[in-house]
């Protein structure tokens, strides 16, 4: 995926400003920077669920033209998104949550896709939990279901908009080790987080945000390193001084 030259405004600021961005198959990039920095915004306009003024979207060679309902559609399938709060609808069941789309979106038959649900749920260590309900999930359970759910629209790329930042912190962890697997097994991601220990680990390159812009962007090797003179290690260092 490249993102080419996208800027936004928003009640007359500028939010982002010019932001390019190349995502090759496979990577894991994060993104981090302080609040307000135009992380969420971004992620946003790279499924177009926020149109940007200016540049555009391309995935896997093709520049997806957004005021074409069919072609948006089509893209927006192959993009998998995952918000800070999962967004799960919450009069289904776990199962349900994740069979939906493959229903209405692909028309597959009830059956097929309660296996498919059933498939991802196991690969993110719930199958035990699909006749549940939302309510009787826990915060990262209700997390796993969601990036289940995404999974079973074999997206091509998963962004990801702090997944575990509204969670307790006894269970980030769980979520953390679903989303590292799916770095390791070639998923081609790009998240915003504060949790800079699966950045060091996870993440092939680091984007720094601030003021709408990507200001430094490398290997965490590089701008994560104690003594590098980098504005992403003095933000970090405030971040895990603990605030
Ligand atoms: N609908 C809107 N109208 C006006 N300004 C907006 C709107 N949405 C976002 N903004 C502004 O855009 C800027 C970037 O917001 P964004 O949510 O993208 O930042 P962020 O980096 O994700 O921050 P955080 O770390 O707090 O999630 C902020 O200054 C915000 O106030
Ligand atoms: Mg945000």
């Amino acid at each position: 995926m490249r993102v080419v030259g996208i800027s936004k405004r928003l009640g007359g600021r500028r939010i982002l400003d010019a932001i390019h961005l190349e995502l090759f198959k496979g990577q894991t990039k994060v993104l981090i920077g302080p609040s307000g920095g135009g992380k969420s915004t971004l992620l946003q306009c790279m499924n177009y669920l926020i149109f940007p003024e200016t540049g555009f979207i391309e995935l896997e060679g093709q520049t997806i033209d957004p005021r074409n309902t069919k072609a948006l559609c089509a893209f927006r399938q192959q993009v998998g998104m995952i918000f800070q709060d999962f967004n799960l609808f919450d009069h289904l069941t776990a199962v349900d949550n994740v069979a939906i789309a493959l229903r209405k979106v692909r028309g597959w038959s009830r059956r097929q896709a309660l296996e498919r649900a059933m498939a991802e749920l196991e690969r993110v260590g719930l199958a035990d939990k699909a006749t549940l309900y939302p309510a009787e999930l826990s915060g990262g359970q209700k997390q796993r279901v969601s990036i289940a759910r995404a999974l079973a629209m074999d997206p091509k790329v998963m962004l990801l908009d702090e997944p575990t930042s509204a969670l307790d912190p006894e269970l980030v962890s769980e979520v953390l080790a679903v989303i590292r697997a799916l770095a390791q097994g070639g998923m081609t991601m790009v998240m915003a987080t504060h949790q800079m220990g699966f950045a060091r680990a996870v993440a092939d390159e680091v984007l720094f945000m601030e003021n709408g812009r990507i200001i430094e962007q490398g290997p965490p090797a590089a701008l994560l390193t104690p003594g590098a003179a980098t504005r992403t290690l003095d933000f970090c260092s405030q971040l895990e001084g603990g605030i």
